[in-house]
């Protein structure tokens, strides 16, 4: 672990590589405790001019064994090796080859960054700064080199050896157990795209011809036994390679691509190229193991690891400021993969809720940072909402301003000006400006400016002059470190809705035309005037959420209930139910606190009894409308003081008031909905579950016996993972007497699957119930826990946190204390993780005053435990926010 103090680093201090990096040869004897990596490195000096310089390799926590420098062994006098850098203060001034050997112990690493063993598997995870703890390397993503990578190891301790590119060569080494492989990858690439594998695995195989004729070879390596369950992760591959083809031109360019899953992996899965690594929770599936739900998010991302190929790894990113220009992007390419193979409106509505329930949270609270940061302590705590999601909107935003053709020309200029180096957000933009002759300038402020703008939009029709003025005024929040804001560039989609449910045409009084509905709002406050509007409209603003923002519109409740059921944008259809229920629930909410009851408004009830009746629609497009906003959306809505008994309460009164306003419908629709024949996972038949099995938790949040037994008795006859997991969750997050023997009935049959054990876990940590917290800790020593394996501590610890918002914001602050006790502990063997569970604290200071201070108390004992890693050290600074420095 590095313990010295960690000084910030800056965006505006970039400089290019003194040092480029021009070939590395990698020759990595594997072993348990002792791998041997020897590096050779051809080295050139940078273009930046000056007299030659010092060349200084990073390194973290690495032991040299020797230095050879063009051939001869470097005299010590020459360098300086310590465990996190090699100088050479006075290297040639031109090009010169470097042999350097150091030795690791991958059974030691327990951050899973660099070299590591996840069960018998050695596996590498080298971004963003992973590769520097297996070799001494410039590790930034500005230098690209070709690597070739000799991997040797024991026959029969890994029989599969795996690196980047295309293998080369293998064999025995004569005379030993040992044996050998060659892997060269003839595109240049930063070191964090680097990764080898070795290990016992299986592997299915598959191909793929791409646009061009090429025959690309597809393996997905998983551990013996599980070849079965990689169909899922197979087909979605293909599906995303051929729509990378079609809708943005790009090909695959090697002639093998893998996929290895691993048990033991920081984040979701990770683009090395040519050989992705996942986490196996994103590969795996089979009807009896997974939920539609991860059949979902397994097509997600194994299509965005795969799209990285061309969006970070054949275009990298300058340095690690400009995360957002392969995440955003990329999972903007995600976002639309799935929404071309899905339905568009749910997948919409489902990036918005994510959006909403974590950007928007991280946006308003002490981590709020811009898109493209410009400062940071520790990049691993920057893989975040904001990069990610809010960096995919960014994109969305471009393509909405300058319409679907000349957003593809912009990419194409990207793809044709940048192939093969290291850009820049600007460089990014700057297509997109020179494709389309469209001044980006202001736009550029979405990649500077962190908060999430508040947008107010007042219309007023005038019957007379037969005129529709819209007023709209937008601010942008302060952040830490950016107390003043400048204007933004917003699309606002928009639709003036007649009577009749059509759209009104739109003709600005001013002679211009909005082209495809979208007004440019750029101005603290602006006027638009259309003409020509026979009767008052019903406006429906940001359709599709054409901007990530807090929208505030002069919508009465009659005006929410008729673009419910008549907006012929479905997302604001489904937003004006949203905005209807979360005015009830504030207001329920504030009720509960003032000592009062609960309020039932039958205007919701009511459009949502036009919603269920209605025919028309999809049916996961019903269920999303019948699911109200969550606890988080209703506390970021109060905004402060806030009370998460109350909102728990208001939210629960209100889905077992629809429950029982709806019942008659929701059983009708949930026997309507049975499946007949077996399961199939395709979207189609996944949407009639989400339906039924909505149905199914609104009618047991009203207790009724019947409702109960029928989810007991699904439970019971359930021939897939998804209708198991619903009803055990709807009966488990109730005081019911079958929930008991259900959880145990769970846990026998599945007790030899971790990654169903984990749903056990997750389930059973959302309980809102006081008992709950001890229910954890006493998960925490049940066998089938580990603090070792991120995946067991994300699924029961992390959704405890981030799931549970009643029990973790316990009145008595216990719930705090096992959160930064159990980030201590986890903090000296893996930071990230650490680092991560400690961010659910981050919305502290909205909370009303008594948690407020526990909550601040535990996050100050944390703040005084000795030697913290820089990534917990950097979360429990800028989340108390009490150094100055933001
Ligand atoms: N780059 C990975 C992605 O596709 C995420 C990741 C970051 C994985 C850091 C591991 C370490 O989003
Ligand atoms: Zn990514």
């Amino acid at each position: 672990m590095r313990t010295e103090e960690t000084r910030p680093v800056r965006l505006e201090d970039y400089r290019p590589p003194d040092w480029l990096v021009e070939t590395v040869e990698l020759d990595v004897s594997l072993d348990p405790k002792a791998t041997r990596v020897r590096a050779a490195l051809t080295l050139r000096p940078g273009a930046n001019g000056a007299a030659p310089a010092p060349l200084v390799l990073d390194g973290d926590g690495l032991v040299l064994k020797s230095l050879v420098l063009d051939g001869a062994e470097l005299p010590a006098e020459q360098y300086v090796a310590s465990a996190d850098r090699l100088t050479i203060a006075q290297p040639p001034p031109r090009a010169f080859r470097l042999e350097i050997e150091t030795e690791i112990d991958p059974s030691a690493n327990t951050q899973l960054m660099g070299l590591y063993r996840s069960g018998r598997i050695y596996c590498t995870q080298c971004e963003a700064e992973g590769f520097r703890r297996i070799t001494y390397f410039p590790d930034r993503p500005d230098v690209m080199a070709v690597y070739t990578t000799r991997i040797e190891a024991d026959k029969t301790d890994a029989p599969v050896l795996l690196a980047n590119g295309n293998m080369t060569e293998a064999g025995d080494v004569p005379g030993t157990g040992r044996h050998f492989a060659v892997w060269h990858d003839p595109f240049r690439k930063p070191s964090y795209l680097f990764a080898l594998v070795g290990g016992t695995l299986a592997c299915v195989e598959d191909r793929f011809c791409t646009m061009s004729g090429r025959d690309v070879v597809l393996r997905i390596y998983v551990e013996p036994g599980k070849e079965d369950r990689c169909v899922h992760a197979m087909d979605s591959l293909k599906r995303a390679m051929r729509w990378d083809e079609t809708v943005f031109g790009r090909e695959y360019d090697l002639d093998i691509f893998m996929i290895v899953a691993v048990s033991d992996f920081n984040m979701g899965a990770m683009e090395n190229k040519g050989l992705n690594i996942f986490n196996d929770k994103y590969v795996l599936a089979s009807p009896e193991t997974a939920t539609d739900g991860d059949y979902d998010r397994i097509e997600a991302i194994i299509a965005h690891e795969y799209f990285h190929n061309w969006t970070g790894n054949r275009i990298t990113c300058r340095d690690w400021f400009q995360l957002c220009l392969k995440e955003g992007l990329t999972v903007f390419r995600d976002q639309e993969f799935s929404a071309d193979e899905r339905s568009r409106a749910v997948e919409r509505i489902g990036n918005v809720r994510g959006l909403r329930a974590h950007q928007f949270v991280e946006d308003a609270g002490p981590l709020a940072h811009p898109v493209r940061p410009a400062l940071y302590h520790e990049i691993n705590n920057f893989y975040t909402a904001t990069v990610y999601e809010k960096g995919a909107e960014v994109v969305r935003m471009l393509k909405t301003l300058l319409g679907p053709e000349k957003f593809r020309n912009g990419m194409d200029l990207y793809f044709a000006r940048h192939d093969g180096e290291a850009a820049t957000v600007e460089q990014f933009v700057q297509c997109f400006a020179d494709a389309s002759g469209t001044d980006l300038g202001q736009f550029m402020r979405w990649y500077s400016q962190a908060g999430t703008p508040e947008v107010v939009a007042a219309g007023r029709y005038d019957p007379r002059a037969k005129t529709y003025r819209l007023e709209v005024h937008q601010n942008v929040p302060p952040t830490p470190g950016q107390p003043n804001k400048e204007p933004m560039v917003i699309p606002l989609a928009l639709g003036l809705v007649g009577r009749d449910g059509r759209d009104l045409p739109l003709a600005l009084a001013d002679g211009r035309v909005l082209e495809r509905g979208v007004l440019t709002v750029s101005k603290p406050s602006e006027t638009f005037e259309f003409t020509d509007i026979g009767a008052a409209p019903v406006p429906s603003l940001n359709r599709g959420f054409s901007a990530p923002i807090k929208l505030v519109a002069n919508l009465t409740a009659d005006d929410l209930r008729f673009l419910a059921a008549r907006d012929s944008d479905p997302f604001n259809r489904w937003q004006a139910v949203q905005t209807l229920a979360t005015r009830l629930l504030v207001d329920n909410v504030a009720a509960l606190r003032a000592g009062g009851m609960v309020r039932k408004d039958l205007g919701l009830l009511d459009a949502l009894a036009a919603i269920v009746a209605d025919g028309s629609l999809d049916p996961d497009f019903m269920a999303l409308v019948l699911t109200p906003p969550g606890e988080a959306d209703i506390a970021r809505e109060i905004g402060r003081d806030v009370d998460p008994d109350a909102i728990f309460s208001a939210r629960a009164a209100l889905r077992a008031a629809i429950g029982e306003h709806l019942a008659g419908a929701l059983f009708d629709h949930y026997r309507r909905l049975s499946e007949a024949g077996p399961y199939r996972p395709d979207p189609a038949s996944a949407a009639r579950r989400t339906l039924r099995n909505t149905c199914l938790d609104l009618l047991v949040a009203t207790r009724r016996p019947d409702a109960v037994s029928l989810a007991a008795r699904q439970y019971q006859v359930a021939d897939n993972m998804t209708d198991r997991t619903a009803a055990l969750a709807a009966l488990s997050l109730r005081d019911v007497p079958e929930r008991a023997a259900a959880l145990d009935d769970f846990y026998a049959r599945y007790r030899d699957d971790p990654l169903i054990i984990d749903k056990w876990f997750s389930l059973q940590a959302i309980i809102p119930e006081p008992t709950t917290l001890d229910r954890v800790k006493a998960l925490t020593a049940h066998p089938a826990f580990s603090f070792a394996n991120p995946n067991r501590v994300r699924s029961l610890i992390s959704v405890f946190a981030m799931g549970n918002q009643k029990e973790f914001n316990r009145a008595d602050g216990l719930g705090y204390d096992f959160v930064v006790e159990t980030v201590l502990a986890l903090d000296p063997k893996n930071p990230q993780v650490a680092a991560r569970l400690l961010s659910a604290l981050k919305s502290w200071r909205v909370l009303e005053p008594r948690r407020r201070a526990l909550a601040q108390a535990a996050l100050r004992r944390v703040a005084a435990a000795s030697a913290l890693s820089p990534d917990v050290n950097d979360i429990v600074v800028r989340t108390l926010g009490e150094s100055g420095t933001a």
